[in-house]
């Protein structure tokens, strides 16, 4: 399984969730791919934002060998799964697909906890109370996928 975490900057969400599927794919032993990158290119190079760092530190989790990355077709061809954080992402996806094998690829990560609802990952970026919020979400729904595909 190759997974991709997709949001708008790559700094602040996306990296959250690469971060802690990872974490989950060691735990269980699995032989899954985990990267992440953003639909924009503006932060590309960069580390995730101080406080995606200190959030997943917060967690025991180590996300500070990551590097900012904006969001390429060869990424559908290179992953199963692409997860994308909201709505605006699906969109920006979605529309570089090249064919319907690219576009199933392509789903809201709140999907996996939260099947059918439509819901999307709030953008924490001006909201410094909002990170450990993204967290507890995307941990939700990185579980729910992992217990879904663990035995697949
Ligand atoms: P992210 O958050 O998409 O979760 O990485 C953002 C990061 C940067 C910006 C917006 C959202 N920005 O406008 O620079």
């Amino acid at each position: 399984m190759r997974i991709l975490m997709v949001c708008l900057g790559n700094i602040c969400r996306s990296p959250l969730a690469e971060g802690i599927m990872k974490s989950k794919v060691a735990q269980n032993g699995l032989n899954w791919t985990v990267d992440s990158a953003g639909t924009g290119g503006w932060h590309s190079g960069e580390l995730p934002d101080p406080r995606s760092r200190s959030t997943a530190r917060q967690h025991g989790i180590d996300i500070s060998d990551q590097r900012a990355r904006q969001f390429r077709p060869q990424d559908f061809d290179d992953f199963d799964r692409i997860f994308v954080m909201d709505s605006q992402n699906f969109r920006d996806v979605i529309r570089q697909a090249r064919n319907e094998s690219d576009s199933l690829k392509v789903s809201l990560m709140l999907e996996e906890s939260h099947p059918g609802e439509n819901r999307s990952v709030p953008d924490p970026y001006y909201d410094d109370d909002g990170f450990e919020q993204v967290y507890q979400m995307l941990d939700d729904a990185c579980h729910a996928f992992v217990e879904r595909n663990i035995r697949v």
